[in-house]
Order: C-alpha cells, then sequence, then structure tokens
C-alpha cells in the first residue's frame, strides 16, 4: 500500500470554461504555507458530438432539460475520465486524494436577473461515483444565494498564490471570457476582480458592458455571434472576414488594457494565464499598450498559464473541506464570505 503524502494534501482541479474546449485536469499537492506541486496535468479535448451539444443548450432559447440533463451525466463521464487520467499519470492512489475540485461547464449565467443562478453541469455525483474520490462542485451557486455575482471565483486563489508586498500584480486570465485579478501589494487594500469581457470570443468596445463599474460577470448569453451580427449589420459597408477577426482580436485586447487604465490604475505587473496566453498577437498588443507595467505569464510566478484554473478549482475544494470560505465578498459583489460547492461524498 502506498503511503499518504505527509507533506501536504492532493487534490485534483477539473476545468472546462466558456469555449468549449475540452477539460483542464490537474493533479496538486497543496502545503502551507503558499506551496503547491503540480504532480501530473492532462487536456481532454471534447468531441466534436460533445462540443456541438454543449453550443447547442449553451446558447438561450434551447431549453432541452432532457438533453441537459443527459449532458451533465455524459460530461460528469468526461470529467471523471480526466480525473483517473490525471491519477494515474501522477502514480497515486484514490486514497492518497483529499478531493476533486470540479468547476463544470457552464450553460447559463444570469446572476443579474430577478432569479439569479448560475447553471455548471458535469454531474458531480458520477464523478464521485467513478472516481471513488470525493468531489466538491457547483462553487457559484452559494456565492449568488449571498447576493454574489458567483464570479469570478479564481481572484482568491490567485491572491494566495501569487501576491507580492513588492509590487501590485494584475493576474490575467484569458480564456473564451477574460477576467482579472488585482493583489495589491498593501495588505490593507482589497483585492480586486471582473471579467473584462471576451478574451477569445473577440467581439465590440462600444458595448455598455464595458463602461459597466465592477463588480460584473459576463459569458456567452451575452457575447455571442449574434450579438457580432447586430453590430455589423449596423455599418455603412460589408466587411471581409480577416477584418472582422483583425478587429475582434484589437477589441479583446482594447476591453482588457481600458479594464486595467480605468478600474487598475495602480498595477505595476501583469502575468498572463489561460489559452489567450498562447496568442502571440493578442500578448504583443497587450504588452505595447500596458508598458507601464511589466508583462509575463504566470510561468514567471512557477505556474504554467495551462493550469492555473483548474489548479485554483482544485484550491477551492481545499477550501471548502476545510470549512474555509471561497469567495472575496468585495469581488462578487457577496454580502458576506461564504463556503462554497456542494460536496458529494465517494462511497
Ligand atoms: N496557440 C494558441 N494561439 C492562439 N489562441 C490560442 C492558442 N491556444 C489556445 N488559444 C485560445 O485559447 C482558448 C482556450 O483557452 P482556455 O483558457 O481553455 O479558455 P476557456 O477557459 O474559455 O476554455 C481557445 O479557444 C483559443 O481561442
Ligand atoms: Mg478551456
Amino acid at each position: 500500500m502506498q503511503k499518504k503524502n505527509s507533506n501536504g494534501k492532493n487534490y485534483i482541479g477539473l476545468m472546462s470554461g466558456t469555449s468549449a474546449d475540452g477539460i483542464d485536469a490537474v493533479l496538486v499537492c497543496f502545503s502551507s504555507p503558499r506551496k503547491l506541486k503540480i504532480k501530473a496535468t492532462h487536456k481532454q479535448a471534447f468531441s466534436t458530438e460533445i462540443r456541438a451539444q454543449i453550443q447547442t443548450l449553451i446558447h438561450s432559447g434551447q431549453n432541452d432539460l432532457e438533453a441537459a440533463a443527459e449532458l451533465d451525466v455524459i460530461l460528469g463521464e468526461s470529467f471523471a475520465d480526466a480525473a483517473l487520467h490525471v491519477l494515474e499519470q501522477a502514480n497515486l492512489s484514490v486514497k492518497q486524494i483529499s478531493a476533486i475540485g470540479s468547476h463544470g461547464q457552464t450553460l447559463r449565467h444570469r446572476p443579474n436577473s430577478k432569479h439569479p443562478f448560475s447553471i455548471q453541469i458535469g454531474n458531480p455525483a458520477v464523478i464521485a461515483a467513478r472516481t471513488g474520490i470525493t468531489t466538491v462542485a457547483n462553487f457559484r451557486i452559494a456565492d449568488i444565494a449571498a447576493g454574489g455575482q458567483g464570479a469570478p471565483l479564481v481572484p482568491a486563489f490567485h491572491h494566495w498564490m501569487f501576491r507580492s508586498s513588492r509590487s501590485n500584480r494584475v493576474i490575467l486570465n484569458i480564456g473564451g471570457i477574460a477576467n482579472v485579478s488585482y493583489l495589491p501589494s498593501d495588505i490593507k487594500s482589497p483585492v480586486l476582480g471582473f471579467d473584462t469581457g471576451p478574451g477569445n470570443l473577440h467581439l465590440l468596445l462600444g458595448d455598455p458592458y464595458f463602461q459597466i463599474a465592477p463588480p460584473k460577470s459576463t459569458g456567452r448569453e451575452y457575447f455571442h455571434l449574434g450579438w457580432l451580427k447586430a453590430f455589423m449589420e449596423k455599418l455603412p459597408h460589408p466587411i471581409s472576414a480577416q477584418d472582422v477577426q483583425a478587429t475582434l482580436s484589437h477589441l479583446s485586447a482594447q476591453s482588457i488594457i481600458q479594464a486595467i487604465r480605468i478600474w487598475l490604475a495602480g498595477t505595476n505587473e501583469v502575468y498572463v494565464c489561460g489559452g489567450g496566453s498562447h496568442n502571440q498577437h493578442l500578448m504583443a498588443i497587450l504588452k505595447e499598450n500596458l508598458a507601464g507595467a511589466c508583462l509575463q505569464t504566470t510561468e514567471a510566478l512557477g505556474l504554467h498559464p495551462d493550469w492555473v484554473e483548474a489548479t485554483a478549482f482544485a484550491w477551492l475544494a481545499h477550501r471548502t473541506l476545510t470549512g474555509r470560505p471561497g469567495n472575496l465578498p468585495n469581488v462578487t459583489g457577496a454580502k458576506k464570505a461564504v463556503i462554497l460547492g456542494g460536496i458529494y461524498k465517494a462511497g
């Protein structure tokens, strides 16, 4: 029998973002203070069929409950596969893992509606049953119930992992939607965080979303192809696909730059993570326009940009199991800090 790791706690983090490109899985060992070690990583692309099902259900008007419930279970199986993959890769046994933290796949995020909600699928009971590992999931709803946006939830982890007493840092996660965490050097100043808008989804700067002061969060219900078409119909002449693409790239960059300039003016250093950190064009525009701040990827702080989000959900599961809050009320707008997530026990 393998011995339990006495120096820290092993968690698996599972993440699938708005891009619906696939599952990011990490096996990470947390030890205090502020130490973590990634033991295994795995990217599991969704099949064309699963991606098509997600794309269908992600848009408003598609309210097929049965299809959503089935996809919930199908994704639960996929998330379980991804977890078992990193477990095998790390050469650890089920007993050596404290829990899985699974973000799930967002189908709807409506924190501002009359009856606010956020729906993430990827059935956690299925994940717990298939892996034999206790699974924490549905992280957003407790924050929403406490009056918050339910998002972003990663700033608490960013603060734990990346803060510095010497400089004001921004962690910029560029996925389908981009979000920022502002980590002030002064421990007494509050951490800030919000979604800046589309990251790789690409869309347009005159939109009122960009002017709204945080707390704010958004998703594909708002930034989608119909949003772009409505904008293009207002143009006097049709423009080429290449011009649309180039414009959208700039829009993603400019909305991020604008958000940092207006709301996070004291920023000294920016560290990028998420798939957008691989987009050299986007990174070059950011670098040029954020000249007052040093721009690098989170690799410079010891965590590869591809695994920050999944690691954050492993960390959030750790918070939940140890009875500690995971939200930052100042970021999400919740009335108070709350313990996040439902716990689905294995066995
Ligand atoms: N090499 C690359 N060049 C440009 N863009 C990339 C590259 N790799 C990934 N991306 C972009 O990153 C997105 C996925 O990033 P990810 O952080 O997984 O986002 P999400 O959390 O929304 O799934 C892809 O949809 C793609 O647009
Ligand atoms: Mg992704």
